[in-house]
């Protein structure tokens, strides 16, 4: 199966489908403080996407094979969590670090798919360069995707840059196509070979979402099925953006008001026509 090339009218849905993925991200910062629950962040969450937007949460029930039905509509992953994190009664503390990763279905189908890193308070020094180093791999990667590009250039740059911090790339878990399906090929590994994998196409959408490892690349499942920690205790980080390769490079289609900025590592898009 090849992947996909997206008509104007689903670009055009995607990005409506990445803008409110994005707000809901937007939305859930300021209540991300000491003392709140992750089970109060996910009813926030699922709140904002039913009554406000008009969306429905991607994850609620998903249950690809092997997997029990996802119970929460977004997935919040503190400190060694690596993914999937399921939200609850865990209460956030001062110096923890979570990834909230939001995934919106639109009335139309689409889906919208991302995630950001959050601090509670003060966060240590490690956290809080585990959390740059992982947004500049996403954005490397990113800055890599055009027509004629391999998906192991993505890869690479994704994986040089965390080692030479001295960091772990996840191998398990990795970017996917996504459209009105959740996830659909291409698999977007965060490491590789650059010119190796498959050649990138104008109207391709993926994400790009690494989860980058303080300490081991190894991971531990959690009995509920889906939770998934480092098995070494190493804290870990992940951003998630997703990308329309367009004729002459990358639009960003998970973008806010709210969007972090492109890390200085990255020089400002050309977005002029060559
Ligand atoms: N949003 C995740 C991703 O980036 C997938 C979460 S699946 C869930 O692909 F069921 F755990 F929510
Ligand atoms: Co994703
Ligand atoms: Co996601």
């Amino acid at each position: 199966m090849a992947i996909s090339i997206k008509t104007p009218e689903d670009i055009e849905g995607m990005r409506i489908a990445g803008r409110l993925g994005a707000e809901v991200l937007d939305y859930i910062t300021p209540f991300v403080k000491p003392g709140v629950t992750t089970g109060e962040l996910d009813r926030l969450c699922h709140e904002y996407m039913v009554n406000v937007q008009g969306t429905v949460p991607a994850p609620l029930n998903y249950a690809p094979p092997g997997y029990p039905p996802f119970p929460k509509a977004v997935c919040t992953s503190v400190n060694d969590v690596i993914c999937h994190g399921i939200p609850g009664d865990k209460v956030l503390k001062n110096g923890d670090v979570v990834n909230i990763d939001v995934t919106v279905i639109t009335k139309d189908g689409y889906h919208g798919d991302n995630s950001r890193m959050f601090f509670i308070g003060e966060p240590s020094k490690l956290a809080r360069r585990l959390t740059d180093i992982t947004y500049e791999c996403m954005w490397l990667g990113i800055s890599k995707v055009k027509p004629g590009a391999h998906l192991g250039d993505i890869g690479h740059v994704i994986q040089q840059h965390a080692e030479n911090a001295g960091y772990s790339v996840v191998r398990e878990f990795c970017g996917h196509g996504i459209g009105k399906v959740f996830h659909e090929e291409p698999q977007v590994l965060h490491y590789g070979r650059p010119g190796t994998g498959e050649e990138l196409k104008a109207g391709m959408i993926f994400t790009i979402e690494p989860m980058i490892n303080a300490g081991r690349r190894e991971i531990r499942e959690m009995p509920d099925g889906w939770t998934i920690k480092t098995k070494d205790r190493s804290l870990s980080a992940q951003w998630e953006h997703m990308i329309l390769v367009t004729e002459t490079g990358y639009e960003v289609l998970t973008t806010s008001a709210g969007t972090p900025p492109p890390p200085a590592i990255v020089q400002p898009k050309d977005t002029v026509a060559a």
